[in-house]
């Protein structure tokens, strides 16, 4: 009995010890330890603070221009971002940002600001055009918080995430400059890919693409409460890579969001180019969608194109959506596009679909349980 008692607690200390691999702290109490901390006032400073302290201000200052803030940081670090920090105009690739670590805790201060200056390289082409810096901040981590982070007009992609155990919490991402003359573009919100346990809530995205794009090889993840407007959609991406590992993606749950002004609401895409992989297990929960241009739920598998050639690479089983309400506006408008290959869809139940204003009929060539297309 107390042989079993004395596992009993090793056990527990063993699963407590997995699950808080930092201890968790909020701002003010992280704010209040100033004693601890080393200012970063410039960019010259940083290599070198990184390397010697765990407890990290970043200032406002400007990143010189073609240069990645690298904060390659040390276990269990915490790191503030104070002020506004911005980069260098250049023609180059990126990233703007580069955050890796294990245990790691990076929090936004109440006024601080990331500014991307995409103002500075938008013309209307996204990805063509002049050369932008692909991503404003990638992240590597494992076991981990971001917090309250704001970030202002990515040239191109905002937030690239591949890493386990991370939660990202109220992240306010702001690109409603790229709506003047339609000039940004491709500018996609938040993504993961080859990721695990992955928790993104309480966030606000305007922006020009997908607003949290989930990638292949990303399983057991939640995207909640987060609200965007302009984007293309909560999407799922797959088939980019060669093998069923790296385009696999299963037990994905957006839920309690909504979705406005945007080309998209639930955009389930798969590319008839690449390699195996199955989508398993992805749920839409309480979506809210607002005046979409184009099509409210499109699952199809003959993306991007869009020409009804899908193919059957990627098994899409157990596409769950329950409660998805909303409103379509304008010409192109469609409630439901679904366009499968050729048996690889199987197993989707939908409820509490009722999506208003279209004005063109469903196209569906499969049919989820519970609901008529
Ligand atoms: C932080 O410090 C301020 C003033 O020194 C104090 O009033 C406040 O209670 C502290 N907050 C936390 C969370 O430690
Ligand atoms: C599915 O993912 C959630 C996290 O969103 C996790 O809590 C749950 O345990 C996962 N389910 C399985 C069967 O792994
Ligand atoms: C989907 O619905 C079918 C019947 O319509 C049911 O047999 C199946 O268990 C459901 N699957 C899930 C994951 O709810």
């Amino acid at each position: 009995m107390i042989l079993h008692l004395k596992s009993f607690v090793f056990l527990l200390i063993v699963v407590v010890s997995i699950a808080h691999g930092y201890e968790p702290i909020d701002y003010q109490t992280a704010k209040n330890l100033t004693a601890d901390y080393c200012y970063v006032n410039s960019y010259n400073e940083v290599d070198s603070i990184v390397k010697s302290c765990r407890y990290i201000v970043i200032q406002g200052f400007e990143v010189p221009a073609g240069k990645t803030l690298n904060l390659n940081l040390q276990k269990k670090t915490v790191l503030l971002f104070e002020g506004t920090l911005t980069f260098g105009m250049a023609y180059w690739d990126g990233p703007l940002i580069s955050i890796s670590g294990y245990d790691i805790q990076v929090m936004g201060g109440t006024n601080h600001l990331i500014h991307g200056h995409g103002e500075k390289y938008w013309d209307g082409q996204g990805d063509g055009g002049v050369k932008k810096p692909r991503k404003v901040m990638t992240i590597n981590a494992h076991g981990g918080s971001f917090k309250n982070i704001n970030i202002k007009n990515c040239p191109l992609f905002c937030v690239a995430i591949v890493g386990t155990d991370l939660t990202f919490s109220g992240f306010n991402i702001d690109l409603q400059d790229g709506f003047n003359n339609n000039l940004g573009r491709n500018t996609d919100g938040m993504s993961f890919s080859q990721s695990n346990n992955i928790l993104i809530e309480n966030c606000k995205i305007w922006n020009q693409d997908d607003c949290v794009n989930v990638l292949g090889g990303s399983t057991n993840s939640l995207v909640r409460n987060v609200h965007c407007w302009g984007s293309h959609g909560f999407s799922i991406t797959s088939g980019m890579a060669d093998s069923e590992k790296l385009n696999s993606i299963s037990n994905i749950t957006f839920e309690d969001s909504s979705i406005g002004g945007s080309l998209g609401g639930i955009h389930v895409k798969t590319l008839p180019t690449g390699g195996p992989g199955i989508l398993d297990r992805i749920t839409y929960r309480n979506i809210q969608i607002t005046d979409v241009t184009r099509f409210a739920i499109e699952a199809h598998q003959d993306y991007p194109n869009e020409d009804g050639k899908s193919s059957n690479n990627i098994k899409i089983t157990n596409l769950n959506l329950i409660g998805v309400t909303g409103t379509v506006k304008g010409s192109s408008t469609r409630s439901v596009r679904i366009n499968c290959g050729s048996g690889s869809c199987s197993n989707w139940n939908w409820s509490g679909i009722k999506i208003t204003g279209a004005q063109n009929k469903d196209e569906c060539n499969f049919h989820p349980n519970g609901y008529s297309c």
